[in-house]
């Protein structure tokens, strides 16, 4: 993390007592008699609502008016913000882990496609300049899934904070257009402890890209979980929590990110009726704003099949007793879970049981069906800790799947991998497609805790028997397409009735003709034309007997004939060689009219009659 600015300091005749540390400049202030700036730390750059929204949350020192200032980085002037820069004013309230303050803002309003440059703090006490750029705010876009980094638990705080930054940097090189990072729960091993936090927070990527936090049970049980993270569209209700609101973080939240509605649950809270909770929350988001995206994906911490350690939890039986019918129900399309330190891709689960029999393990293609329901979980991200896969038990609610002659993968999963290197999922959501990928971002190498501490004692593919593959290679890839019904043989067909169709527009009108100027009048109106015939042909024609082709008053008739399309009636105003539909035809009328034509007082009409025809119905 970069240090914060060194906040400018003015000292005024009015301060009774000032005591500062002054080599680094950020060290403690006692003041008496006015308000010393606020210095902040541990910046985090949030997701919104929506993608035109950001959210920027921090711990502060003290409890003043701060905002973020966020500018087009276009605009900068050797990084200084423009003097009309935006400012957003933050919330700031007691932090009851620190005993300081923490702050929070919404940016939104923000462009499509364009690099920002953002600040928080206030005039004379800013932080240090951060980045985040905005792409178009519809459409396909990846997002990147991060399981566990629980700093902390390796033992060496210094080791896991390492194994995180290189993930967040690895994964970021590569996909450096991703547009959320998801989180899989347990930012770090205990909850209310700062120096884990701060060494989650290490990487500036967590100032560059919006961080989608989600509650594991290693962050439940203090409050620098909610200090730490404001979130949009919280619902703070008791059965969103697993204990004392006043002590414990937690809460379920929403956003529609483009295609994708997110859905994001405190999975700590399972018993008393919570996960019916968990399951109404979920069917009111979808009924208010499951038609504003194209896939439903949810996220909670607690992998229901999980496939190591964790995988016969009592608490994880209640969730999959619970669960899976209800997401099956309700459409979800993508489950992302952590907490078991190990991957695994499901197959498409309708109602916690194979959609499809024939999908094969490790299938690279899958088509969901209605209600199928894919669940990932998250290897770990930092390497500070990994668990190893467990043999299903057999005659259990979790037992083997059929197709493993090993036995040792679950009935509901497709692939299960453990390797003890860090790895990243990265989902594309494509128009007709979702596209999962579980990714290397480390070796058996350092930065690998769990390895360098020897809390593992192998390392690579097949239990350590093959050398570890390179960062950035594939441990699964599959492209799930959309739901579809299954394949029937079938005629489609229609047949098209023999239709001559013409519709006039309003009547034409050359308004009032002037006695004794010589002049060409003209008035227009429309025909639609539908026809199915194999030729068709549009023509005007007067019935009357009296003076036809003239427009009469009475006993008087005007001496030029009327003009129909530029020709005396009948007139042909238009030939279809084949089939028209809709054709919207202008019907132009000319009336010559001479400078000595004796003009009666009154109307010059005429009713006429078009005609849609064919030689070829
Ligand atoms: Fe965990």
């Amino acid at each position: 993390m970069k240090s914060p600015n060194t906040p400018r300091r003015r000292v005024t005749a009015g301060l009774a007592a000032v005591v500062a540390t002054a080599a680094l400049g950020v060290g403690s202030i006692t003041i008496a008699g006015a308000q010393a700036p606020a210095t902040s730390s541990g910046i985090v750059l949030g997701v919104g609502a929506n993608p035109s929204q950001r959210v920027v949350s921090w711990y502060t020192s003290a409890n003043t008016a701060q905002s973020v200032q966020v500018a087009p980085t276009a605009q900068l002037v050797d990084g200084a913000f423009p003097a009309n820069a935006p400012t957003y004013p933050a919330t700031v309230a007691a932090n009851t882990v620190n005993g300081g303050f923490n702050g929070h803002a919404i940016v939104d309003g923000l462009q499509e496609n364009t690099a920002y440059s953002y600040r928080v703090g206030a005039d004379g006490a800013w932080s240090a300049t951060y980045a985040f750029k905005t792409q178009k705010f519809d459409g396909s876009f990846d997002f990147l899934f991060f399981g566990d980094p629980q700093i902390g638990s390796s033992g060496d705080t210094a080791k896991d904070g390492a194994g995180w930054a290189d993930t967040l940097d690895v994964a970021l090189t590569a996909n450096p257009d991703t547009e959320l990072l998801v989180s899989g729960g347990d930012q770090v091993e205990t909850a209310n402890t700062e120096s884990q936090w701060t060494a989650f927070l290490g990487s500036d990527r967590l100032r560059q890209y919006p961080w989608a936090a989600t509650i594991g049970n290693h962050d439940v049980g203090g409050k620098a979980y909610d200090q730490h993270f404001w979130t949009p569209n919280t619902d703070r209700s008791a059965p969103f929590y697993s204990g004392n609101q006043a002590s414990q973080s937690g809460g379920d939240y929403w956003y529609v990110y483009k295609d994708a509605l997110f859905i994001h649950l405190n999975s700590n809270a399972y018993n008393n009726g919570s996960d019916a909770a968990h399951v109404g929350y979920i069917r009111d988001v979808l009924a208010a704003h499951g038609d504003e995206a194209k896939y439903k994906v949810l996220v909670y911490h607690h992998a229901i099949y999980s496939p190591a350690s964790h995988a016969n939890d009592s608490d994880n039986q209640v969730r999959r007793r619970d669960f899976p019918t209800a997401f099956s129900e309700l459409g979800i399309d993508l489950v992302l879970q952590g907490h078991d330190h190990s991957y695994s891709r499901s197959y498409a689960l309708k109602n916690g049981q194979k959609a499809n029999p024939d999908e094969q393990p490790g299938a690279s293609q899958v088509t969901q069906g209605p209600g199928g329901v894919i669940y990932v979980t998250a290897n770990s991200a930092s390497g500070s800790k990994y668990y190893d896969l467990t043999t299903p038990r057999a005659g259990s609610d979790f037992g083997p799947d059929p197709l493993d002659p090993t036995g040792k993968r679950h009935y509901a999963n497709s692939i299960e991998d453990q390797e003890h290197v860090r790895t990243y999922v990265r989902v594309e959501v494509r128009k007709d497609a979702l596209l999962v990928e579980n990714i290397r971002s480390g070796t058996c190498a350092a930065p690998n805790a769990a390895v360098e501490r020897n809390n593992v004692s192998w390392c690579g593919p097949s239990n350590g028997a093959r050398p570890a593959e390179p960062v950035g290679s594939r441990v699964d890839k599959v492209l799930i397409h959309r739901a579809a019904a299954p394949p029937v043989d079938t005629t489609v067909g229609g047949s098209v009735p023999a239709t001559l169709s013409l519709t006039l527009g309003a009547p034409a009108t050359f308004g009032v003709f002037t006695p004794g100027l010589g002049k060409d009048y003209t008035a227009s109106t429309t025909a639609t034309v539908v026809s199915t015939a194999g030729d068709a042909t549009l023509s005007a024609t007067d019935p009357s007997s009296t003076a036809p082709g003239r427009l009469v008053n009475g006993a008087f008739s005007l001496a030029s004939p009327l003009q129909v399309g530029g020709a005396a009636l009948p007139a042909t105003v238009k030939t279809y060689a084949g089939p028209v539909s809709n054709d919207n035809v202008a019907i132009d009328f000319t009336q010559p009219i001479s400078a000595s034509e004796a003009l009666r007082t009154g109307t010059y009409a005429k009713s006429l009659t078009f005609t849609l025809s064919t030689t070829t119905p």
